[in-house]
């Protein structure tokens, strides 16, 4: 099978100021390797803080890496490119346009007449249940259906390489539900390859083909689990023995990370 993507000894560091005035470094990302397969649904769990959306920010030619390569297609990662499309851990739309139009942005990059715009944006919108709020605007909407035009508006765009950091996170459980299987509907038909961030290990359970759990600050990958429950996949599987037994071993992975992280607070949340 190709690879989509190829991320090899990847480091990413940050200066942060220090109470003293000072500057510190930060390495967020250190030797980080990954390879993630075309076609493949591939979800990333970790601690907060570990350099997920780090990791997808530098993949969406959002921000810079410091050392290493990162492959895409076989070709180093360029800034631009019309293949990506991201949807951003806040919703990220354009003020000054109606949702509609918001749907409309990649449809316009990709040069697509007028009318033909409308009609598959007004299918997104439907798809993800807001066709009465075509013509309103961002502001005008609740957090949760703000995330969803964001969601439709990357949908509609139908990238090679999708990149989704919490997309479900602002959204109402069921409404959560229903997208996860709508997603996997878009996903079925057309197998383009997603990188999907979430803190839910049911979620990215039911989703992926694999998962990868990353270790607490200075984040790399700490595991990849294979998820061997045959396709199409409902809700059902929730309850399946399958299902039981790799979200307890993903557990047992992310708990390590998530106590290290915990140690770290002041007060410590946890006691490891
Ligand atoms: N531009 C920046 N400047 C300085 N530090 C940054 C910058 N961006 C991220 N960081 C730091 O890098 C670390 C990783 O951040 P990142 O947003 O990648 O985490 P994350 O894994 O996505 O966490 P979460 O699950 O909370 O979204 C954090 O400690 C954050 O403070
Ligand atoms: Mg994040």
């Amino acid at each position: 099978m190709k690879i989509k993507v190829q991320a090899r000894r990847l480091c990413r560091e940050f200066n942060v100021k220090n109470d003293r005035g000072g500057k510190d470094t930060l390495s967020v990302l250190d030797s980080f390797d990954l390879d993630i397969l075309e076609g493949e649904f591939f979800s990333i769990l970790g601690p907060s803080g570990c350099g997920k959306s780090t990791f997808l920010n530098i993949l969406a030619g959002l921000d810079d890496f410091d050392r290493g390569e990162i492959l895409v297609d076989q070709e180093p990662l360029k800034k631009r490119s019309f293949d990506r499309g991201m949807v951003f851990q806040s919703y990220a739309l354009l003020p000054w346009r109606t949702v509609l139009e918001n749907l409309e942005v990649g449809l316009e990059i990709r040069n697509i007449n007028r009318r033909g715009r409308r009609e598959i944006a007004r299918h997104y919108l439907e798809m993800v249940g807001l066709s009465n709020f075509a013509n309103q605007y961002p502001h005008q909407l609740s957090g949760g259906m703000r995330q969803r035009v964001a969601i439709a508006r990357v949908l509609a765009y139908r990238p090679n390489l999708l990149l989704m950091d919490e997309p479900f996170a602002a959204l109402d459980a069921q409404t959560r539900e229903l997208m996860q299987i709508e997603l996997l509907r878009i996903w079925e038909a057309d197998k383009k390859t997603i990188i999907f961030v979430t803190h839910s290990i049911d979620e990215a359970i039911l989703l992926s083909d694999r998962v990868a759990i990353m270790t607490a600050r200075t984040g790399r990958i700490k595991e990849i689990i294979d998820i061997d429950i045959p396709r199409p996949r409902t809700e059902e599987i929730r309850g399946s023995i399958d299902f039981a037994r790799i979200r307890q071993n993903a557990w047992g992975l992310l708990k390590e990370e998530v106590q290290k992280v915990n140690a770290l607070l002041p007060g410590g949340l946890m006691t490891a």
